[in-house]
């Protein structure tokens, strides 16, 4: 693995880069992130913690609006955690010409899918726009949004300096240049059993002394930096860890399938397995994939690997029965009215849990999404309960108009179907109360009843 050189080995040839250093060690570098998103907020707030001075770029207005307000948006993230950052100086802005006021710039936009299931790099490509006529010499700049192998050399770099005012370069050896560095964000929402400091830091810089300023930097709120050889070592760092956990999550789920028809638990299977003290990591079947991360990122290097004539068979593989989970549920639901003498058609149907894991606020790509529209389209009258979101509206990939519906009169809905498993839903009540519980989350574990179906 890479190693940065020292700062006594760099500082003769760079000075700006040692006065940066400085300012990293004394806590008065200023830290601007672009993008106030679950990824850019926290990491703006780890930052204040350490009492740096950040600024918040973001091309919401409301978003900036509420920040400055001393407000969050972000259910786990209270506003008191907002305004102790204010006290280090912490502030958000539209604004991009308070760029050029910034030792280090860390971009945390999104980076979507497009229509045609392409990697969408309007985000980067905007920000890097946005930044450009603003850096100066000295200054740091991280990618930290997800993407292909290849983005921060052949995409952000080029934009950067074709906007840069004054013929500025990115650091490519011993002259004096913007440093450039990608660092992916390794953040599990809702996660409680890792603390943030101590998830260790990849970072693959542009060059040397861009990873050194970059882990001086991390390394004020990381306990661990992994320094790796290229930006594009980094970049592909972060999509094998996302495609490990969805190949394997298409594993458990095909294999769901198989054990309902032999009548196994697979949930017990999982259990006893994971009592290998090596070799073996449990993953858990679900309605599906959600999440910003896992059900887009593995596209994003199969688009990359066909420019170098690749297929990526186990990404496509995953992706086709992840993606065949949801008409999985909803076959299973069918089936289990029909056992009680009712069609789907007409029935009603109270899903439980619309984020797409247990106890966060993020609705993105969640299965429940398409299970509710797949449920419509088939004549079920549908109802949702989440304590996270009082109303859904539309969004991207669905137009779904509906409001929370409180958890009382459990009995009148024909079916209720578990497909976040929040905890703090009552699942004993749940199945006392419901005439029929289809479980895909395997919430209702401990609980024997005839009334549940667990797929
Ligand atoms: N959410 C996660 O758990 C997670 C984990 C690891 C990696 N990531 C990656 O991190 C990146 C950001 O994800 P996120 O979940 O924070 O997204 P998000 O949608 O929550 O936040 C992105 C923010 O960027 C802002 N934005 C968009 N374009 C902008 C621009 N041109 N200038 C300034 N601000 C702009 C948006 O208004 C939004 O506030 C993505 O690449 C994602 O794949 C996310």
């Amino acid at each position: 693995m890479a190693q940065f050189s020292t700062a006594a080995t760099l500082t003769g040839t760079h000075s700006l880069h040692s006065s940066a250093l400085d300012r990293v060690q004394n806590r008065t570098a200023r830290i601007g992130i672009v993008g106030m998103g679950y990824v850019g907020l926290p990491l703006a707030l780890l930052f204040s913690e350490e009492r740096f001075a950040v600024t918040g770029f973001d091309i919401d207005p409301k978003k900036v609006e509420t920040l400055n307000a001393a407000g969050s948006y972000i259910v786990r993230i209270p506003g008191t955690e907002i305004a102790a950052a204010q006290r280090s100086g912490f502030r958000a802005t539209g604004d991009f010409a308070a760029v050029s006021e910034m030792d280090a710039v860390i971009i945390c936009v999104p980076t979507p899918l497009s229509e045609h299931h392409e990697p969408d790099l309007s985000y980067i490509e905007q920000t890097a726009s946005a930044i450009a006529p603003f850096l100066r010499a000295g200054q740091l700049v991280v990618l930290e949004s997800t993407t292909y192998p290849g983005t921060t050399e052949e995409v952000l770099i080029p934009l950067l300096e074709a906007g840069a005012a004054g013929g500025l370069k990115v650091v490519r050896g011993d002259q004096e240049g913007l440093y450039v560095a990608f660092s992916p964000e390794r953040e599990d929402p809702g996660n409680e059993t890792v603390a943030r400091r101590d998830i260790p830091k990849v970072i693959g810089s542009y060059g040397e002394p861009a990873g050194e300023l970059a882990a001086a930097l991390y390394g004020t709120i990381f306990n661990t930096t992994v320094p790796v050889s290229s930006p594009a070592a980094a970049e592909m760092t972060k999509l094998l860890e996302n495609i490990y956990r969805c190949v394997n999550i298409a594993l458990v789920n095909e294999l769901k399938q198989l054990c309902q028809r032999m009548d196994i638990d697979l949930f017990e299977v999982i259990d006893a397995a994971k009592t290998k003290p090596f070799g073996f990591q449990a993953f858990y079947p679900g309605p599906g994939l959600g999440g910003h991360c896992i059900p887009i990122d593995p596209f994003y290097l199969s688009w990359k690997a066909k420019q170098f004539d690749f297929r990526t068979k186990f990404i496509e593989l995953a992706g086709e029965v992840n993606e065949a989970m949801p008409q999985y549920v909803i076959d299973q639901t069918m089936e289990a009215l029909n056992q009680r003498r009712k069609p789907l058609n007409g029935s009603q149907v109270l899903v439980l849990g619309l984020s797409y894991k247990r106890d966060i606020d993020d609705l993105r790509e969640s299965p429940s999404l398409p299970i509710i529209e797949m449920l419509r389209a088939r004549g079920a009258m549908v109802s949702y309960n989440d304590p996270f979101f009082a109303h859904v509206g539309r969004g991207r990939q669905y137009d779904l108009n509906m409001d929370c519906t409180p958890l009382t009169d459990l009995g009148q809905y024909d079916c209720v179907l578990i497909a976040t498993d929040h905890s703090e839903y009552d699942y004993a009540r749940i199945v006392a109360e419901a005439q029929l519980v289809v479980d895909t989350r395997n919430a209702t574990k401990g609980i024997e009843s005839d009334k549940i179906v667990r797929c």
